[in-house]
């Protein structure tokens, strides 16, 4: 990160804006069909906003849009054609969520909603997040008051929030993102379920997850948790190997790990997810078999498969550089990432996202929210809402953000004053997230909001890949157009152009090649 970084900031002067306002990666004339989709130092100013999400659940809350810097102005070109021109008033109006209405996605009304608990015995030596680190002698969890004045700090900023009408649908998916928020008294918890219940309501069969760390909770907490309506755990276990457990800072070691899969099993959570982390330092192909192996063992619903990042200012950022020992190569990541995605998917797995794994019917439906660019609200340090079209990145240092919910309360500051992400921006978005998932790229809705000839001049540009296999073209009834019946499609000598209905990327190869395939979008879309 530390060399891409080198990389990017010239282009940043050349081009007389601050790199912060760079949303998107340099074009690059060179294609790396190995490439895992996060690791390009060409894409840096990508990396701010994809890398994030690929970590996690957590990814695209932070700064995965960093909208405070996504102040152009609306462009005028013809790319932004329908949404952009969505008048005030319907935007004021749009009262209820009708998904079958014609209002573009990112004027739902939210019905789903993150709420950030920061804090953690200690910071895993990968971690980047805002956090705040306790210490691991720390007993006196319950009535620790930085715990306590936080979480009032995060029911006056719910109360705080104008929600957009007085007619919101409640909402529909909740996720406490960490952090390790199953260091939080379930007491607290309830509060804020409570806070957001009375200010937005909440559906009964609302999912409603927690990132949950081994060691962090037993089968009391559990309970309680789950008598307060968490219905979903997503565990943090990383790797099954003590040393690289060790390797990382985490604050448990295996025994936990057993112990918290016990826990979730034997108190009976019906949907838990695992994340595991790739190309961690001396992480060997086999290692990486054995945690593929033993996650599959023990039956979990869902599987997050995260590639190492590694951040300035961590303690891996000091000690590594990215592509060299003790790291793998990109070679060897890319190894990883399809040793996961076949031996999940022989296990019964969909690989639905880019990072995620489920049986069927366990997709998580709060992350959806973020891949299908609809609206959601965001409570807590660091955490990022889009509410109408607006992200709105809350701080992250604990007396700014202290700070913010006091303005807040007194209505200097709002969070929906940030400036409209302009029509190229959201139509990257809509590209960038939607290549993330299996379901791919509607183009009918795409060519809806932004024009024909972006499709096909996007389809064009991925004709080479179509080719190669890397991206597919799925008609309506998804089954996969052959090569030349594409070609034909796109030069119009067959006019069913609907047969032309999602854009997918193939797994795992065309998953891999997602940074090239994003970039060459973006290109499209901002020549
Ligand atoms: C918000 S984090 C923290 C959740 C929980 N406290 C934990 O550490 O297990 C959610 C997940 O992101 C992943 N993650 C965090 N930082 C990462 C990094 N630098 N590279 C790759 N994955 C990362 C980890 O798998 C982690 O479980």
């Amino acid at each position: 990160m530390r060399v891409a970084k080198l990389n990017i900031l010239p282009w940043a002067k050349l081009n007389g804006c601050h790199d912060d306002v760079l949303l998107y990666p340099r074009p690059t004339s060179r294609s790396d069909n190995i490439r895992p989709f996060i690791r390009s130092p060409n894409y840096i100013l990508h990396y701010q906003s994809i890398n994030k999400m690929l970590k996690s659940t957590f990814a695209p809350i932070f700064s995965a849009f960093p909208a405070k810097h996504r102040t152009r102005q609306p462009s005028s070109t013809a790319v932004f054609r329908v949404f952009a021109h969505t008048p005030e008033s319907v935007q004021q109006n749009a009262s209820a969520n009708s998904h079958t209405s014609i209002l573009p996605p990112y004027l739902f009304h939210p019905t789903s909603a993150y709420v950030h608990l920061p804090f953690c015995r200690k910071r895993c030596h990968y971690c980047d997040f805002p956090i705040v680190a306790l210490g691991s002698s720390s007993t006196q969890i319950d009535d620790d008051p930085r715990i306590v004045n936080y979480m009032q700090l995060l029911s006056r900023e719910i109360n705080a929030t104008r929600p957009g009408t007085t007619t919101n649908p409640p909402l529909e998916t909740v996720f406490f993102g960490g952090g390790t928020p199953s260091l939080v008294p379930p007491s607290l918890v309830s509060s804020i379920l409570e806070t957001l219940r009375l200010k937005f309501g909440l559906c009964l069969d609302a999912e409603i997850s927690m990132e949950m760390d081994p060691g962090t909770f037993d089968a009391k907490k559990m309970k309680e948790l789950m008598d307060l309506g968490v219905n979903r755990v997503s565990l943090g276990v990383q790797a099954f190997q003590e040393e690289l457990l060790k390797a990382c800072g985490r604050a448990h070691g295996l025994k936990e790990v057993y112990e918290a899969i016990e826990t979730v099993k034997s108190c009976g959570v019906e949907n838990w997810s695992m994340d595991l982390i790739s190309s961690l330092p001396h992480q060997t192909p086999e290692m990486w078999e054995e945690s593929l192996r033993l996650t599959i063992e023990q039956q979990p619903q869902h599987v997050s498969v995260y590639d190492l990042q590694v951040e300035q200012g961590t303690k891996f950022g000091v000690l590594y550089t990215p592509g060299e020992f003790p790291l793998p190569s990109e070679t060897q990541s890319a190894d990883f990432y399809k040793m996961a995605s076949r031996t999940l998917s022989d296990a019964g797995y969909n690989h639905y996202e880019i990072s995620s794994y489920c049986k069927s019917g366990f997709e998580c439906k709060h992350n959806f929210t973020y891949w299908k660019n609809e609206p959601f609200y965001a409570f807590g340090l660091g955490s990022a809402s889009y509410v109408g079209g607006l992200r709105f990145t809350r701080p992250k240092k604990m007396r700014e953000y202290m700070g913010y919910v006091e303005n807040l309360e007194n209505g200097s500051v709002g969070c929906n004053e940030n400036i409209h992400i302009d029509g190229k921006d959201m139509a990257m978005d809509v590209v960038m997230l939607s290549l993330r998932t299996a379901r791919g790229l509607d183009l009918r809705s795409f060519a809806e909001a932004y024009g024909d000839s972006l499709v096909h001049s996007l389809c064009e540009s991925y004709r080479p890949y179509v080719e190669s296999g890397h991206v597919v073209c799925l008609n309506e009834q998804r089954r996969a157009l052959a090569a030349d019946e594409f070609n034909s499609v796109l030069f119009k000598e067959d006019k069913d152009q609907a047969k032309m209905a999602y854009i997918w990327l193939s797994d795992p190869d065309g998953f891999l090649l997602s940074n090239e395939m994003i970039s060459l979008a973006f290109r499209v879309i901002s020549p």
